[in-house]
Order: C-alpha cells, then structure tokens, then sequence
C-alpha cells in the first residue's frame, strides 16, 4: 500500500499552478499580432500567404494553403481526390470524427478498419480486406504524433490505384523513415487550433505536391471559384463549394508559432524521455509503442491501463474512469480523449447524415457495414486509455515531467483502493 491518495484527502502531488498553459507566447507572438492589425486585409491578408509559403518550407511540400480548420482541409482533401456519391473512403475505427465526417462532406462513404492496439493506428494488414470496385481513397491518420507505417499503405494504394489522404492535424514533425508526416500521401491535412503542436488559435493547413489536387482542394475552399481570390476572381461557382479562408490575424500567430516550432518539438522530447523514464517499472500501464521506423512527436502521451494485471473483472470504463479521478486529484491532468468507436457514433449507426439515409442511400452505393464487433481493438483502447496533451510542452520542463511521473507511481500503487 503506497502514500494516501489525495482523492481519500492525502497531499496533493502537483500543487496548483505548476503546470503552465499551452502555447508558450512571447514577444515575437505580440509583436506580430499586433502587427496584422496593421494591414490592409483582414481576410486573405499578406500572412496567410507567408504563413502556407513558411509552413510549405518546413514540411517540405510544394504546396500549402491555409484555412479556417484542419477538418476544412480535411474535406479539401477528399473533394480534391475525387471521393463522392457512391465512392468509399477507407477511415481507421479510431480518430477523431473530423477525419471520417470529412467522407460525409463530400457524400462519400466511410469504410471503417480497426485499429492496431500498439499503434493505436488503422491496422495496416487489415486495410485491404475492406477495399471494394467502390473504394477510392484511403485516409492515414497520424495519432498522437506517431505516423502510420506509410510503406505498406502506399503499396496496397499503388496497387489498388487508390488515393491516400494524411491526416496529419496531430502529425507535425512526426517522421516515417526520416520523413516527415505531410509528405507521404497525395495531400494532407494539418490542424492549428489551440491543442495543436502548431497552434494559430484556430485554422488549418491544406498540403500537397500535385498543382492539380492543390487547385481542386481550393477550389473547394473559395466558394468553387478557381482563381485565388487576391488574383482577379470572377466570383463563380464553377463546382458545388464551401468557404475556408483562414483570416490574417489567426495566421500571424501561426508563423510566430511555426518559428518556434522545432525548439518547442526539442522539449517535447526531452520531457517525454524523462516522464517515460519515471514510469518504466509503473505496474499495470501500458506504455505507448514506437515502431523503429517512426519517430513519434508526443503529440498526445497515452496509456492504457492493463485490466488483465489489475485482476479488474468489471466495466472497464468505469474503473478507467476512476483511476483517471484519483490522477486528477493528484494534480496530474490525464483525461479521456476520443470516448467512442468511430462507426458507433449515432450518425454512422443510424447511416442518416442529411436525412432519407443520404449519402448511403445513394443509387451509386452498396451497403456497408458497421457492426461493432468489427473493431475489437478499437473498443478496448476507447474503454481503457488516458492521455495527457499539453503539460509535457514547454514551457513545461523536466522537472514538471518528474512530478507527472510521480503521479502516476503514487495512484497506480494504491489503484486496488479505487477498485471498491
Ligand atoms: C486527428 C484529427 N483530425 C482532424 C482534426 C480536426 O482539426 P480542427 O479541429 O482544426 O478542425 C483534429 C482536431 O482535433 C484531429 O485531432
């Protein structure tokens, strides 16, 4: 039996106040926001080129247009490969749900694979048991900053002649033999809200190295004009469209942020070594996997509690929830992130997203399929993960990383207490 916990009124491990917010802002951030206030346009101002021109250099694409949100670029995304009525789209069973409403933007279907429990991303060797005559693209989702294993992705893609679409929103920096996330597929999507490793407030990042996919997915963003809106628009709808622009002040704070990137990407990985280090010999957690040939940014630290080990026979969630409870009275923020399988949300179970069954009743379409038992994987991760976001960035150091470590030690020692 370790120390009381603080949930049953013992000392608190992390007092109050310790653990700084996200994202770090300094002068340079001041400086150029207020300097946006100083433009000419609000909208498409002479940031947001700079910042797609900045953030395209440092990804290594060719292309690069900001929006409003990564789920925009999402849609961009699907819309630019051509996925629509009838089409199936290959979405892992676990994400969050702008990667697969993307599919439903464009009346496209979502085909659901389940996920592989160590990587917590889509199973590569289950994806092709799920491609059909219908299915068009394959959507890879970077969870957690840890990328898809590309190699084998690539190749049933290559032979299947599908398209493959990153979800990079939690991707930045997160490598694949040595490559950044962004730089595999056809084009990728990129979030910078608030939680994002890149944050502008709010906004997104449509990336690509094919000028004919980048002009579609713009297209798509600017009211179906296809001309950039600074360049002489004509003001018609040239295809069915959505309005994305990301505005000057947003994407300011974005390139302020992006300068500082790879430094803040530095203490990510310091941290990181010294929170795992402290809970190598935690019992009953299991520890994120890192495939040799990725390299994972952090995005998300999470673990999963081991209720085979912890002898626990009942509800998972439950007891997941519980522990999570003790952690957070211990001052150690872990929270619950995506609660649900994909396919269990309401709108795929109950396949009506704009009413009359639309888009699966579509004439061009044949049933699909989203029986739950389908996505084993998936379910267990949902019933018995916790993550922790943003207290193991900066300005968050090593010595916030040991106090979180400790945490954890001290609820997992005692965690047969909360087993009542
Ligand atoms: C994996 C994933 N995809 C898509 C998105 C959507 O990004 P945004 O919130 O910028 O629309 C998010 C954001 O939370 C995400 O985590």
């Amino acid at each position: 039996m370790g120390e009381q916990l603080a949930i049953h009124g013992g000392p608190k491990t992390i007092p109050d106040g310790t653990i700084k917010p996200w994202p770090p802002i300094d002068e340079t951030d001041r400086k150029m926001v207020l300097a946006s206030l100083d433009v000419d346009n609000h909208a498409v101002g002479p940031n947001c080129g700079a910042f797609a021109k900045e953030f395209a250099a440092w990804n290594g694409n060719r292309f690069a247009h900001t929006v409003n949100s990564g789920t925009a670029a999402l849609h961009m995304a699907v819309a630019a490969c051509g996925c629509g009525a009838g089409d199936e789209v290959i979405v892992p069973a676990y994400s969050w749900s702008s990667s697969v409403s993307c599919v439903l933007h464009n009346n496209a279907i979502p085909v659901f694979v389940d996920i592989d429990f160590d990587t917590m991303n889509i199973d590569v060797n289950k994806i092709e048991a799920a491609i059909t005559e219908r299915t068009k693209a394959i959507i890879a989702v970077h969870l957690h900053g840890l990328s898809v294993e590309m190699d084998p992705v690539l190749d049933i893609a290559k032979r299947h002649g599908l398209r493959v679409i990153e979800d990079a929103c939690q991707g930045h920096a997160a490598l694949y033999r040595g490559r950044k996330s962004g730089t595999w597929g056809d084009c990728a999507a990129f979030s910078c809200n608030h939680n994002k490793l890149l944050c502008a407030g709010t906004g997104g990042m449509f990336v690509t190295n094919d000028e004919d996919l980048f002009e579609r997915g713009q297209a798509l963003g600017s009211f179906g004009e296809t001309r950039e809106p600074i360049d002489d628009p004509d003001y018609h709808a040239y295809a069915k469209a959505w309005m994305y622009y990301n505005n000057d002040l947003s994407a300011s704070l974005g390139r302020a942020q992006l300068a500082k990137l790879d430094g803040y990407l530095e203490c990510i990985q310091q941290n990181v070594a010294v929170f795992a280090a402290g809970l190598a010999d935690v019992p009953h957690i299991i520890l994120p996997t890192v495939p040799e040939e990725c390299h994972h940014n952090w995005y998300n630290y999470t673990l999963r509690f081991d209720m085979d080990a912890l002898g626990h026979a009942g509800a998972p969630r439950a007891f997941r929830d519980k522990i999570v409870a003790a952690l957070a009275a211990e001052g150690v923020p872990f929270g619950v992130w995506q609660q649900f399988v994909l396919p269990e949300m309401t709108v795929f179970q109950a396949k009506n997203a704009y009413g009359k069954a639309c888009p699966w009743s579509c004439p061009n379409a044949e049933p699909v399929n989203y029986a739950l038992e389908q996505y084993p994987m998936a379910k267990r991760h949902c019933e018995t993960h916790t993550c922790l976001v943003t207290p193991l960035r900066p300005p968050n150091g090593t010595d916030v990383a040991e106090m979180l470590a400790a945490g954890v030690r001290k609820v997992m020692d005692s965690v047969t207490q909360l087993d009542a």
